[in-house]
């Protein structure tokens, strides 16, 4: 039998397709759940766009489960190098479109949304410096907050960078509807801002986009 003080110990994995229902549950609960907007962001099938959108430009894909599902992922990049100015990546950004436009069932996100969406995209890709190794998301499930599980995402994806002999880190996040203190806690040095008009538009007032750096010479 097993022992019942480990049964349900949080478990980390890679990554694989069919958590992606559960992924998007968990950006869902993380950003719309409690959101006034109308279908735009609240839908879940379009938070899955949002998702997917993440998991095209990430190559570092782990997630932690216990035995309700998944409780928390980081996914990032990890090598390859962010073209300055952003011309390359611009194709991937643009590739995005149809996920954005279509989720899986046919969703429809608005022009207005796309449109900040690409603004922001395009502020990101100026801000945010040349560098190794990315995050892109990560998440724990709002029950399990607190309990250093995204400190252990994060320590994984550090320790694989550097394994991997990457120099820099870095990521966006914004002031208004992500936890930006988690980052500095961390460790990570804020390096610039901008105003972030797609946050704006959905936390209905101004928001500033962050940009964070972690050295790992
Ligand atoms: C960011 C997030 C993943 C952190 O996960 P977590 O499992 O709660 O974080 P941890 O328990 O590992 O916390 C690590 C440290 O940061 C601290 N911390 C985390 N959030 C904090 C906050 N809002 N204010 C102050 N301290 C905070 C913890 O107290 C802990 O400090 P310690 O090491 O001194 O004990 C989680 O808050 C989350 O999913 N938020 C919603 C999504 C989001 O905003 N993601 C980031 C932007 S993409």
């Amino acid at each position: 039998m097993n022992d019942p003080s480990t049964q349900d110990e949080p478990q980390f994995r890679e990554y694989k397709q069919g958590d992606l229902d559960e992924c998007t549950r968990l950006a869902w609960e993380a950003w719309a759940a409690d959101s006034l907007e109308p279908a735009e962001i609240v839908e879940p099938r379009v938070m899955e766009g949002y998702v997917r959108s993440f998991l095209v430009r990430s190559n570092w894909k782990v997630v932690v489960s216990d035995s309700q599902g998944v409780i928390g992922l980081l996914f990032g990049r990890i090598g390859g190098s962010k073209p300055k100015g952003g011309g390359g990546s611009l194709v991937n950004e643009l590739g995005m479109i149809p996920q954005f436009l279509f989720g899986v069932n046919g969703q429809h996100v608005s022009p207005v949304v796309l449109l900040h969406f690409f603004l922001t995209e395009f502020k990101v890709l100026v801000n945010v410096p040349r560098s190794d190794a990315e995050i892109n998301l990560i998440i724990v499930d709002s029950k399990h907050r607190g309990k250093g599980l995204g400190k252990k995402l994060m320590d994984r994806f550090i320790a694989a960078a550097k394994e991997a002999g990457c120099r820099l880190v870095t990521l966006y996040t914004d002031d208004q509807m992500s936890n930006w203190k988690f980052y500095e806690i961390y460790g990570f040095r804020k390096v610039g801002t901008f105003h972030d008009s797609l946050t704006s538009y959905f936390a209905e007032k101004k928001a500033t986009g962050i940009v964070y750096t972690l050295d790992l010479k």
